[in-house]
Parts: C-alpha cells; sequence; structure tokens
C-alpha cells in the first residue's frame, strides 16, 4: 500500500471527524466543536495521509493534529489511522513529520496525554521514544486516568 503526507484542507473536516469518531470511545473521541477548536488554536497544524492506489481516488486514512505552543514545547493533541490500515507505518509518518515540524518552530520538546489503558499507543510511542512523565487521575470524561508522556526533540529523532 502507498500513503502519501499533506497538509490539512478545509473540505478534509468532516472526514477527519468521522475517523476520529472510529478511533476512540465515546468520552474520548471530540465532538465536532472540540476538534475545531483544537485545529484552530494558536500554533496547531494538521496533516493528514492518503491511501493512494493506481485509477482510484486516494482516501483518507488517517490523520494528527498538533500545536508548537509557547516556550518551545509542543503538543500532540490527537493521532488518528483507521483500524484497517494500521500497523502500516501511517502513525509513524504522521507523528515523524509532526515532530519534524514542531522543530522547525522551535520546539525543544513535545508532549501528549493518553488513557492508560489503550496499550497500542503505548506501546507506539514507545518505540517512538517518549517517556513517562506523570498520571492526571480521571482525565477523561468517561473517568478514566491519562498519562502525560513528553520526548526530547533535540536528542531524539524518529522511531528507533
Ligand atoms: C496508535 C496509532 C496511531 C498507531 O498507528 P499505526 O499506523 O498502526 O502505527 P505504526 O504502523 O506506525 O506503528 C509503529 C510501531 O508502533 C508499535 N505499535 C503500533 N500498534 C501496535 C499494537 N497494536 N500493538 C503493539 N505495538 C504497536 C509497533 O512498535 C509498531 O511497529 P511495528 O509494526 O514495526 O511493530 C493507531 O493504532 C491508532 O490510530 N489508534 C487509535 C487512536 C489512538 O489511540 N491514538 C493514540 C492516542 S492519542
Amino acid at each position: 500500500m502507498a500513503f502519501a503526507l499533506r497538509d490539512f484542507r478545509r473540505e478534509d473536516f468532516e472526514t477527519l471527524w468521522s475517523i476520529d469518531q472510529r478511533c476512540f470511545p465515546p468520552g474520548i473521541s471530540y465532538t465536532r466543536l472540540e476538534l475545531k477548536f483544537y485545529m484552530h488554536r494558536r500554533g496547531a497544524f494538521t496533516l493528514v495521509v492518503e491511501k493512494a492506489a493506481p485509477e482510484l481516488a486516494p482516501e483518507t486514512v488517517g490523520f494528527i493534529v498538533a500545536e508548537a505552543g509557547r516556550g518551545g514545547v509542543g503538543h500532540i493533541i490527537t493521532i488518528d489511522v483507521l483500524p484497517a490500515v494500521r500497523r502500516y507505518g501511517v502513525g509513524s509518518k504522521l507523528l515523524t513529520a509532526a515532530e519534524d515540524r514542531l522543530r522547525g518552530a522551535n520546539c525543544h520538546s513535545v508532549f501528549l496525554e493518553t488513557a492508560v489503558d489503550n496499550k497500542t499507543a503505548l506501546s507506539f510511542y514507545k518505540r517512538h521514544r517518549y517517556l513517562l512523565m506523570k498520571t492526571v487521575p480521571r482525565y477523561y470524561s468517561n473517568g478514566v486516568d491519562a498519562f502525560i508522556l513528553q520526548k526530547d526533540l533535540l536528542s531524539q529523532k524518529g522511531a528507533s
């Protein structure tokens, strides 16, 4: 399968929101308003991956929303890959591109939140050398705790 990365276009929004609904359980997935809010924050950007196949229209299969915050600290807001194309490197393509973009915006580190029971995400971020900083009790509206993970962007590049 061939996958291509590109910047978000306004007409992608509904597709991205529906991908988010399929990637996260209720209480963790975003409402349209929440997703729009995060995507439009100062310093925020969204990258999209499309699956390309000869003679077929490109299909959006994943996206990442991140923001370059004040003080040189980046934030991964969400990363979503459709179940059918997981373990093909799409998530890594999105995360690596977002980290590069954050470095370009003078971020020295990046952090994110993930549910403590999201084993897939924890393996994925471990592979990308994120470190556990702390636990936030009942972070999500469904009562689940969050881990805050962080990565130094200046000394760590890529997954391995
Ligand atoms: C987490 C997520 C983005 C990973 O996307 P992906 O395209 O499958 O990731 P990759 O193919 O780039 O995986 C890279 C590495 O991460 C690890 N990994 C990914 N999925 C894994 C799984 N289900 N079990 C164990 N390790 C896993 C592996 O080390 C993998 O490398 P490998 O396939 O060579 O073993 C995707 O599973 C997803 O969208 N999940 C739902 C939403 C979510 O939980 N997002 C993260 C929380 S914000």
